[in-house]
């Protein structure tokens, strides 16, 4: 293994830093025209009038599609959506399809226009009527009306309901408190956008924003009614994703707009469209209980989760940490969720964990103090050596480890157990740390690997890279399995028309496509060596497998280095231009690793198909640790230095897992200290409109974020031992900074975000 792990640069950096990569909305059309939506100005009623004629009147304008006269799509049916592989859909709102309004910004007209600004000012004259409902949309007024969700991810969602009150109040140590997050929206650099190209009547590709163009294609055929086959789409580049690149059905949008006008259609997602259209992380009221012995041991741990959604079963899932980390004899998880006339809530980066661990990491920072215990021994104490919830074994588990790297890289000895006893002038200085974790997924995929004569590598899978690196860890990956350098290797993704794989959600690209790049690359391999032993000219004829190592585009002889043959002259001796190879790795039930199974299927692709589930839990987990300086005066809080220490499996890039690993801790620290969608109650609208209100943190307020790796494979996940990175970096972030600040001020903030209102 020569060159995985190695921090090798990004093999698609030069052509994103030069502008040439190309991403959904440069794939300009001939004839391409612009489609614009036009959103609703009321958060709940009816639609009564539409007046087009001026919009329709507009320079340039060739459509204006509404309910009215828009093609009617396939309506929302979860068990066909099911059986049609139509998963991670953004909301269950066919859009144009009739006039009821169900969130403030819901798209309900089109306008298409030779050009973006004609659409875009055509738009703006589009005349609408509403008859205005009352809406919902404060979260604490709605709660008693929610409901009480039966299912989460397929597993019942309410665990040990009511069992924790007696244990709880009659322990004499415990703390019971409640912790709130607020509303956050993804914004990825790229904004989502497609352009949709009828080839034919019934036959459509879409270049498209996407974390897995395999989905997007189920997507799209299903609501347009078009064979999967007859839908191609294409994503090579996508600029982030974090969750919100699921499908939303904008893309059926430019695609009727194509039927309408019989031309290409652009649809680019604006900025302002990313607060309302395409998904949010939602609020929560998290209440947390814990009790302890005297000793400092768990007795009971109960976590109640509340909060909204709309037009999808999906909800924030934030007591997933907590039935995973720590041991107490009693756990009790459950949720309660509102419905608000806000726009459907979606995976955003550790759906769950993210505001889950900000609250049970506050809580134990909490417990911890009032044991007078330090936190990160209280942590170790309280350590679950196997699953608490499903007694399984962990597939890996370094968690302890990870606490003994960060204390040690972060120093963490010279934190004052009381508050207020670390100052710089007017800054007062504190040390907070929380536990990360996120669970390990892996799925089936497929991938067909070629090498020409002349020793070209070209691996081909429909993955996704978001930005996380696939191109470039796929190429390590396959280099290695044929001992060439990585320049040799070409990767194709983000196309249905290569072999099947996940979508890049659920931190499983790596777990997933590896293994079956790995099983393509080594039967080629084999193939080719194969060719080498039969053949009476080649130095290696009539030799076995377990004789032979390879390197340098060569098979030679183990021990002797000078008998060899080069994949090249066996190519030539057999007269081949090109090999190939495929194959599909799927978790299958009982089977350790999972097996390849060659060559490349069209699977249908399951998100929890690893049946080793049964066996082991799968989970990574980190250690977060955090410096705040606090200004005394202003109540301004920086966050001076952060350690994060992550046990993740193997690193198949150090440099490429250190960046997910600093854009997860940056995404925490936002969340932390500025990340806030605020809503007008009285329109229902989103105030925090752009990134000039919607604040992320810019490089001013990122301190240096020092990562490291326990690198351990993992036996049990695949054939590679990685698991994912792209979401345990946020977890704990939030939980290290606010109890860094109690350290520093002695003031317990448990309200996200940690604004200096709030502290002062
Ligand atoms: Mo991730 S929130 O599963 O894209």
């Amino acid at each position: 293994m020569a060159i995985t792990g190695k921090p090798i640069d990004r093999v698609d950096g030069r052509l994103k830093v030069t502008g040439t990569a190309t991403y959904a909305a440069e794939f300009n059309q001939p004839n391409m025209a612009y489609a614009v939506p036009v959103r609703s100005t009321i958060a709940k009623g009816t639609i009564t009038t539409f007046d087009t004629v001026a919009a329709e009147k507009s320079a340039g304008v060739i459509a204006v599609l509404t309910h009215k006269n828009a093609s009617r799509l396939k309506a929302i049916n979860p068990e066909e959506q099911m059986k049609a592989g139509v998963i991670f859909i953004g909301e269950d709102l066919v859009p144009l399809q009739d006039n009821q309004v169900h969130y403030f910004g819901q798209f309900i007209a089109l306008v298409v226009a030779e050009t973006y600004e004609q659409a875009r000012s055509a738009a703006a004259l589009l005349e609408v009527t509403y008859n205005k409902e009352k809406h919902a949309i404060d979260l604490v007024s709605e709660l008693p009306k929610g409901y009480k969700p039966k299912l989460l991810f397929g597993r019942e969602a309410q665990l040990n309901t009511g069992k924790t009150a007696d244990l709880i109040a009659a322990s004499p140590h415990k703390i019971e408190q409640t912790y709130t997050t607020s509303t956050e929206n993804h914004h990825p650099m790229e904004p989502h956008a497609t352009v949709a190209v009828w080839e034919g009547a019934d036959k459509l590709t879409l270049y498209d924003a996407t974390q897995g163009v395999v989905i997007t294609r189920a997507i799209a055929a299903y609501f347009l009614n078009l064979k999967p086959d007859n839908v191609r789409v294409i994503s090579p580049f996508v600029g982030g994703g974090f969750g919100t690149k699921g499908t939303w059905l904008h893309i059926v949008l430019a695609a009727m707009a194509g039927q309408v006008t019989k031309r290409p259609v652009k649809l680019v997602i604006s900025r302002q469209m990313m607060q309302t259209n395409v998904g949010r992380r939602s609020a929560t009221i998290q209440k947390i209980a814990l009790s302890s012995d005297p000793k400092g041991k768990l007795t009971a741990i109960r976590h109640n989760s509340e909060t909204y959604t709309n037009l999808t079963q999906f909800f924030e899932p934030s007591g997933l940490a907590t039935a995973v980390l720590y041991e107490a004899p009693l756990r009790e998880i459950t949720y309660q969720v509102a419905k608000l006339n806000v726009g459907a809530p979606t995976f955003m980066r550790a759906p769950g964990e993210a505001p889950g661990t900000f609250a049970l990491e506050s809580a134990m920072d909490e417990m911890a103090f009032e044991m007078k215990i330090d936190p990160l021994a209280f942590r170790v104490l309280n350590h679950a050596a196997t699953d608490p919830e499903t007694k399984h074994p962990f597939s890996a588990n370094y968690l302890l480890e990870c606490y003994r790297v960060g204390a040690e890289k972060f120093g963490w000895s010279a934190r004052k157990m009381q508050p207020r006893q670390t100052r710089n002038g007017k800054y007062l200085i504190g040390y907070g740390m929380a536990t990360a974790t996120y669970p390990a997924g892996r799925s089936s995929a497929s991938a067909r690997v070629q090498m020409t004569i002349k020793g070209e590598i070209k691996v081909m899978t429909a993955a996704s890279d978001i930005g996380t690196g696939t191109y470039t860890v796929l190429a390590q990956t396959a280099a290695d399995a044929l001992g060439v350098s990585v320049e040799r290797i070409t990767v194709e993704i983000g196309d249905t028309n290569l072999p099947p794989a996940p979508i890049a959600g659920g931190s499983q690209t790596t777990a997933s496509v590896h293994p079956a790049v790995l099983a393509a690359v080594e039967t080629l391999r084999k193939d080719l060596m194969l060719l080498a032993f039969s053949d009476t000219k080649s130095k290696l004829n009539g030799r076995k497998a377990d004789e032979i190592d390879f390197a340098k585009g060569k098979f030679y002889l183990k021990g002797d280095a000078s008998i060899s043959d080069s994949y090249a002259d066996i190519m030539s001796r057999n007269n081949k231009q090109i090999m190939e190879a495929c194959a599909t790795s799927m978790p299958a039930s009982g089977s350790g690793l999972g097996a390849p199974v060659a060559p490349c299927m069209v699977v249908p692709l399951a998100t929890e198909e690893n049946s080793d589930a049964k066996k082991y839990s799968f989970h990574s987990f980190g250690a977060q640790f955090a410096e705040v300086w606090v200004d005394e005066d202003l109540g301004t809080i920086r966050v001076s230095r952060f350690t994060s220490v992550q046990d993740v499996g193997r690193i198949m890039n150090e440099k490429t897992a250190r960046s997910q690993i600093i854009g997860g801790v940056i995404f925490g620290l936002g969340a932390a200290l500025m990340e806030e969608t605020q809503y007008d109650k009285h329109w229902g609208n989103p105030v925090t409109r752009s990134l000039a209100d919607y604040h992320v943190p810019v490089n001013a307020d990122v301190p240096q974020i020092d990562v490291h790796f326990i690198g351990k494979p993992d036996p049990h996940i695949s054939s590679i031992g990685a698991r994912g990175i792209g979401e345990i970096g946020i977890t704990g972030v939030s939980a290290a900074i606010a109890n860094a600040v109690f350290n520093a001020t002695g003031k317990r903030i448990r309200s996200l975000p940690l604004t200096l209102d709030k502290l002062l």
